[in-house]
């Protein structure tokens, strides 16, 4: 693991920000450690939403009224601030969708009907979230592609010489995520795409977990395509963007054919809109594309590198709290870790873990976290999985150990 840093930053100052926080489930005040499913939202966000719809809620890119012009830039503010916050090149090549599923089913769809054949490869990982892996299963059949899957190593890391082995001209897609949702693993992405890049493949990342946690400049890593949710970075849920190369997405057939992703339109024939509108077919996610703003704003105030340490404490903390109890079992140990911790205890299963947590007001996921063939890897049926965001406290942590001590006491004699 990194040094310990210190982060520059008040967490009390920070939790008075997120209302949901502050208050008592199952009558003990709440701890929410589902992080990687979606964190909570500061009331900026929530202002941003309730000022769209009491304010100027009207239909984008096609009204001349004040209201449509006044939610157009709005709309397209948020672009700006998303083009800035991954550093891309062009303004254009960031694509509202509803989130990292449906900008990977846009990719595996538009780019894979066009240009896969049969017998060419495409490359995931054996940490993939459902989501990065049956759209590739789904293009693959349709197109006779092969898919197949890197190892991961019993840390939970991305086995590279077994990547090494698969790569190769027949190889036309890798599509790997930057942060593992269950076992928490930052993978080596740049190396990634350098090495799919030296075979002349494209590469695709699923940012899911790291656009909260940690920098992401798309130029600097070079990768083809890159995935975010808002509702994972303090936004709303139901939105999210799809990064792509300008020169690629300009090769790329529309995904939906609708209103706003035209130029003309006859019964003989259309034509489609430039970028980025080419991809955005229908009245979009406009409320809460408009509060991702105020999302990117909190990160960018605070400083990822001061959220990354803060979480960076928790997660040592909790790594060392939990190893200390001769029960747990932790799953995913990987040397580069965003807070994400998972673990099962022997003989109690998850589900009933994640109940009496919850009991004591602490909010655990447990399961496959939607990471099958993970969870298979390792021979279990799922985990417990904590997971720390910026307004989380040792406290908490403590609370949790306390319940799990309590939990490991009463059903094992
Ligand atoms: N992908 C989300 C998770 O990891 C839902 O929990």
């Amino acid at each position: 693991m990194n040094a310990v840093l210190t982060p520059k930053i008040d967490i009390e100052k920070i939790r008075g920000e997120f209302p949901i926080l502050h208050q008592q489930i199952n009558g003990k005040p709440l701890v929410y450690f589902d992080n990687a499913a979606t964190n909570q939202k500061p009331k900026r966000v929530i202002k941003a939403l309730t000022d769209y719809y009491q304010g100027y809620n009207a239909n984008i890119h096609r009204g001349i009224h004040t209201l449509a012009e006044k939610a157009t830039s709005a709309y397209e503010d948020t672009r700006v601030a998303m083009w800035k916050f991954i550093n891309a090149q062009h303004v254009e090549e960031i694509i509202f969708t509803s989130g990292v599923t449906e900008s990977i089913n846009l990719v595996a769809s538009s780019y894979g009907r066009a240009f896969l054949k049969e017998g060419d490869e495409i490359i995931i990982s054996g940490l993939e979230h459902h989501s990065n892996i049956v759209p590739w299963q789904m293009i693959a059949e349709e197109k006779k592609a092969i898919l197949k899957v890197i190892s991961i190593t019993p840390a939970g890391e991305i086995d590279l010489d077994h990547y090494k082995k698969l790569l190769s001209d027949r190889t036309k897609i890798v599509a790997v995520n930057h942060a593992s949702n269950s076992l928490g693993t930052i993978n080596p992405v740049k190396e990634i795409i350098s090495m799919a890049h030296a075979v002349e493949a494209f590469v695709l990342i699923d940012g899911a977990q790291a656009s909260a946690h940690l920098p992401i400049d798309v130029q600097d890593l070079d990768c083809d395509f890159y995935c975010i949710s808002s509702h994972k970075m303090y936004g709303p849920t139901g939105t999210g963007i799809l990064y792509g190369k300008k020169k690629l997405l300009e090769k790329m057939p529309p995904y939906m054919g609708g209103g706003e992703m035209i130029k003309d339109v006859t019964f003989a024939k259309t034509t489609y809109n430039d970028l980025p509108y080419k991809f955005e077919a229908g009245t979009p996610n406009i409320a809460d594309v408009v509060a991702l703003k105020e999302a990117v704003l909190f990160i960018n105030e605070l400083g990822k590198e001061n959220i990354a340490a803060h979480e960076h404490n928790l997660l040592q903390y909790a790594t060392a709290k939990l190893s200390a109890l001769p029960q747990v079992k932790l799953i995913g140990t990987a040397s580069n870790k965003v807070s994400v911790q998972s673990f099962i205890i022997d003989r109690i299963h998850p589900f009933d873990i994640g109940q009496m947590l919850d009991a004591r007001g602490i909010a655990v996921r447990t399961g496959h976290h939607c990471t099958q063939p993970l969870m298979d890897s390792f021979g279990i049926e799922g985990t417990v999985r904590a997971s720390f965001a910026v307004y989380n406290t040792r406290e908490e942590i403590d609370q949790m150990i306390e319940g799990l001590k309590r939990i490991i006491g009463f059903l094992i004699k």
